[in-house]
């Protein structure tokens, strides 16, 4: 098989781009035997900048240095005064693989990775929301252009392939109802405040997992499954909404005694993310809710996150993963990845 070098851009180097480089190490042979493909990192970027060695870093280093601590600011070929956005604009590269924390207000570094990157007709890789849900037509709208893909599989429920499903799988489909649990976090704290467990010790355990939003506020407060339900919506419902179409409410509120009184009547607190078909059009909402412990949803405990797709054509889907850290996450990045390296 002809393999082919595929120079690759990866900005943000945290839980998600660390793990992406860990892949890159374990699976390197077997994507070049089975796909034809070998990745060279050319860029990394993280807070303190971005470092280009045309000749490809070695990713095994690079993850080295960051879980000791490091910053790409000590590697070889910082440039510095550089920013991610920059850098996406000048660079010569065939991919970029964007992972930088959700930014709500204005979607940087993101946005502005994506914005130059498709502006240039290099393909891009979101495992970050900010930019679909602050700029979803446009990024699109610019992706189609100038002929580059765009894939994000990663940014709905971690590895679940939501998204996939949802484009591939549902052709003609009007979905009538979507209701899932699509952040892990909350989930796990939900589960952990049933069995008594305070709900600040569970928020820890998730930070130190990995799981958690850096600005774990997104999670508690239900913005990361608000960001989730508008990239669906936009993706596969067929309607173009931002998070003002949402009604959100998030777990911050619950107390133990509201969660005891669920379980009394054998059912389970989780937050749930719904878009209701109704005469008028999709109603959107992000809320706690007590449904039943034998019901799917209920059954979607602890590291889980699930979603329940009805529909006219294809019945009722139910589909759930279990993602505890975040390489699955990472592994979602890299089949978009080779997905779009294959078109
Ligand atoms: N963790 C998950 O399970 C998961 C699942 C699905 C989607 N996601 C999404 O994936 C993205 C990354 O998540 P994560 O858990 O890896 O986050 P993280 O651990 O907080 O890592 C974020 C990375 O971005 C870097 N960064 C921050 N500001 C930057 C800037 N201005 N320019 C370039 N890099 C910058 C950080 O630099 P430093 O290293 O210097 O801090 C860090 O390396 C987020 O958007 C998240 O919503 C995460």
């Amino acid at each position: 098989m002809q393999v082919r070098e595929v120079r690759l851009a990866l900005i943000g180097l945290g839980n998600v781009g660390r793990n992406f480089l860990k892949i890159l190490e374990i699976k390197e042979e077997r994507l070049r035997e089975q796909y034809g493909l070998t990745f060279s990192v050319v860029c990394v970027a993280d807070s303190s900048g971005v470092a280009v060695d045309a000749a490809g870093f070695d990713p095994a280093t690079v993850r080295a240095c960051k879980e000791r601590g490091g910053r790409v600011a000590d590697l070889p070929g910082f440039r510095p005064g550089v920013t991610a956005g920059a850098i996406a604009a000048t660079l010569a590269c065939d991919l970029v693989l964007e992972a930088s924390p959700v930014n709500l207000a204005h979607g940087d570094p993101g946005l502005s990775v994506a914005r130059h990157a498709l502006g240039r007709g290099i393909p891009v890789v979101l495992a970050n929301k900010g930019p679909l849900v602050l700029a979803f037509r446009e990024l699109h709208d610019l992706a189609a252009a100038h002929g580059a893909g765009l894939a994000f599989s990663a940014t709905v429920c971690g590895a679940l392939p939501v998204i996939n499903i949802g484009r591939r799988d549902l052709i003609a489909a009007d979905v009538t109802l979507l209701q899932g649990i699509f952040n892990s976090t909350t989930n796990f704290i939900l589960a952990e405040m049933a069995a008594g467990r305070p709900y600040a010790a569970a928020l820890a355990e998730a930070q130190v997992r990995g799981i958690a939003e850096a600005d774990p506020a997104l999670d508690v407060e239900g913005w990361d499954t608000a960001n989730k339900l508008v990239i669906i919506a936009n993706s596969f419902l067929g309607v173009e909404i931002t998070l003002s179409d949402v009604a959100v409410q998030g777990i911050t509120d619950l107390t133990p005694a509201q969660i005891e009184e669920a379980a009394s009547r054998g059912s389970v607190v989780k937050l749930l993310a719904t878009a209701q078909a109704t005469a008028e059009g999709y109603r959107f909402s992000i809320a706690p809710a007590a449904v039943e412990q034998d019901s799917f949803l209920g059954r979607c405990s602890g590291w889980e996150m699930g979603v329940e797709i009805h529909s006219d054509l294809y019945g009722k889907m139910y589909h759930k993963i279990w993602e505890r850290e975040p390489l699955p996450t990472a592994a979602a990045m890299l089949r978009d990845a080779v997905n779009l390296l294959a078109k």
